[in-house]
């Protein structure tokens, strides 16, 4: 009988543990600060603040909740609009619905895969015209890679609308030297376990008004008033990171430029040993930022390769590996079907032609090189024939 052997699963993005966040969660264990607050959230909060050169920063249980917390920041309620990039992860859109208004979608622009300028000024210059500004603008950094953040920025400034700068996928990534997650009103950084550092589950809210802060600190420890009793005037939130994940975030921070270091590598390695595939083209970089690439990401010519996303993706399946489609932008989400969408070019729609033509390759920072040899063999063997 024949014996098949299968190759240990290669994942898309695994946590990756330094052993330093020992230390702290054995301190939170002796001290019992086994709660959501203590002295490794504050510290955390602090270093992240230190590490980006923001005022502060509030420590939460998720990315989606640092979203949720800004907008309401913000003054974003019923019926209000909302710009924010299509081609992201379903969090960076889903909090604008909880607070009742409307998203309107922004595309991609070739270039970063991110927020077009040339779709937000359109968008803009409309908004204008019905009367109806947006109340703020949600940025993504994709795959840590920033957006083209002084054409967006100085747009937003015309109109003088604050933005939220989703840079869940981008902590560690700089534009003309500054860091990502800082041009906003707020920032927001996700600690989610496929992130480039994690603390389980988890997010932060950076902002340099303190004064926001403290209030969004408020909301997310259940809106209680200073009485000496439960008082509530207001909806409050659970949204508070626990002193335990703090730790575990502390850790990862000592060695995240590291984490950088390596999925840049990784990247770069994928992008030497496919370079003599025409039909594969990687995700650009701007020459004046430094990306996470905490995904690496291509495109397919799917006719020069004479393969389909979908075939590649089942192919590295097979192989035990996990490899994954571009995001599905937001505006061809049944969720938000009935939202508007502004394109980058008339007649086409970037997001939609990057969710059509992309894939994720593993990108894990404890990847070994043999086992990311043996995606390029397989990538080789099916894009050159031999699959
Ligand atoms: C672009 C983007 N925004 C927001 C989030 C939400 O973060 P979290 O999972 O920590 O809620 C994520 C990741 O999960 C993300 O990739």
């Amino acid at each position: 009988m024949q014996q098949i052997t299968v190759e240990k699963r290669i994942l898309l993005s695994p946590p990756h543990m330094s052993g330093n966040e020992l230390k702290y969660i054995n301190e939170a264990f002796k001290q019992n600060w086994i709660a959501p607050l203590g002295p490794n959230v504050d510290a955390f909060e602090n270093e992240i603040a230190d590490y980006v050169g923001v005022k502060g920063a509030v420590a939460l249980n998720s990315g989606t909740a640092a979203i949720h917390l800004a907008l309401i920041q913000l003054g974003v309620k019923e019926g209000d609009l909302v710009f924010c990039s299509s081609l992201t992860f379903v969090a960076s859109a889903n909090p604008i619905l909880y607070q009742g208004a409307e998203p309107v979608f922004i595309d991609s622009e070739p270039e970063t895969w991110n927020m077009s300028p040339a779709a937000l000024k359109q968008a803009f210059e409309e908004a204008e015209a019905a009367d109806k500004l947006p109340k703020a603008v949600i940025i993504v950094n994709l795959y840590g890679q920033p957006a083209r953040m002084d054409e967006l920025v100085s747009i937003c400034q015309d109109y003088k609308v604050p933005i939220i700068e989703d840079a869940a996928e981008s902590l560690g990534a700089l534009y003309k030297g500054k860091p990502s997650g800082t041009f906003g009103d707020f920032g927001v950084y996700s600690f989610n376990g496929n992130k480039i550092i994690t603390t389980s589950g988890g997010g932060m809210l950076i902002s340099n008004n303190t004064v926001a802060l403290k209030q969004a600190c408020f909301l997310a420890t259940q809106a209680k008033d200073s009485a000496p009793y439960y008082q509530h005037s207001e909806v409050g939130y659970n949204y508070r990171m626990s002193n335990i994940s703090a730790g575990i975030g502390r850790g990862q921070l000592e060695v995240l430029q590291e984490r950088v270091r390596t999925r840049r590598f990784i990247y770069q390695t994928y992008q030497a040993e496919l370079a003599d595939i025409p039909a594969i083209a990687f995700m650009p970089e701007l020459t004046q930022t430094y990306a996470t690439r905490w995904l690496t990401a291509f495109t397919i010519d799917e006719q020069a390769a004479d393969i389909t996303v979908t075939k590649l993706l089942q192919f590295l399946e097979s192989k035990n590996i996990e490899a994954r489609h571009v995001w599905k932008p937001l505006h061809m989400q049944p969720l938000f079907q009935k939202y508007k969408c502004y394109s980058h070019y008339k007649e086409m729609n970037i997001a939609e032609h990057l969710f059509k033509t992309g894939i994720c390759l593993p990108s894990g920072s404890n990847m070994t090189m043999v086992e990311q040899m043996r995606v390029i063999k397989y990538i080789r063997n099916l894009l050159l024939g031999a699959g």
